[in-house]
């Protein structure tokens, strides 16, 4: 049987994604080392990232893949509320520096990649989300909404997500565009991360 597209994607990303999970900055989540002040200073950062990285992908789907629903995906309000939550203002949020090295994304594919690390990542987020619970006394998506997904059925959305990325696969070819991107995103975002 061949193999997945999907899970030729995740082999590739994998070696990145253990130094995110194991080495990166929000690795000190799920250790429970992490302050209010750490987390509010990664939650910036993400925002300074996600911020672009929704932008690109937002150009290039520019209404196609209706059956991706990408407006219900997006979760830079989620971050915007955490930090509220946490204390910043609108005003000192849109101060925050964002990042300005994801300007690859020119294609669908390299989108495609992008959005892939995002919708992956939620998987993740409910991890992060427990601990952020436990250590902080979190409830009811206040202060972690966006690793939680706000609530969301991230199994099913991750479901239709793979379904999704298999047929564009199937009709497009276009998968080792997809994987250069994912790549290519997540070595700028782990560097990005880093410089928390
Ligand atoms: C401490 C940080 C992190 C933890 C604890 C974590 C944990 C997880 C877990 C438990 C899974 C699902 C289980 C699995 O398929 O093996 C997962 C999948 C995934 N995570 Fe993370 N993650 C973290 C950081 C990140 C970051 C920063 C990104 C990128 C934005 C990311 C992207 C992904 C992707 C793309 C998948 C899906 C892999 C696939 O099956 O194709 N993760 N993560």
């Amino acid at each position: 049987m061949t193999e997945s597209f999907m899970h030729r994607l995740r082999e590739e990303i994998m070696p990145l994604h253990d130094e995110a999970e194991k080495l990166g900055p929000l690795s000190k989540i799920p250790e429970k080392k992490v302050t209010l002040e750490d987390y509010k200073r990664m939650l910036e950062r993400l925002y300074g990232f996600v911020s672009v990285a929704e932008d690109a992908i937002e150009a290039q789907i520019n209404g196609q893949c209706a059956e991706l629903d990408y407006e219900s995906r997006k979760r830079i309000g989620y971050l915007e509320k955490d930090l509220i939550f946490l204390g910043s203002s609108t005003g000192s949020i849109a101060q925050l520096p964002l990042c300005d090295h994801i300007t690859y994304v020119q294609t669908l594919a390299d989108a495609l990649g992008v959005l892939y690390l995002f919708e992956g990542s939620r998987l993740g987020g409910l991890v992060l989300s427990k601990a952020l619970r436990e250590r902080f006394g979190f409830v009811e998506y206040r202060g972690y909404a966006y690793f939680g997904s706000n609530g969301l059925e991230v199994a099913a959305m991750w479901a239709s997500f793979k379904d999704f990325m298999e047929n564009y696969v199937e009709r497009h070819g276009e998968g080792d565009k997809i994987i250069n991107s994912a790549k290519k995103c997540f070595v700028l975002l782990n560097e990005w991360l880093v410089a928390v």
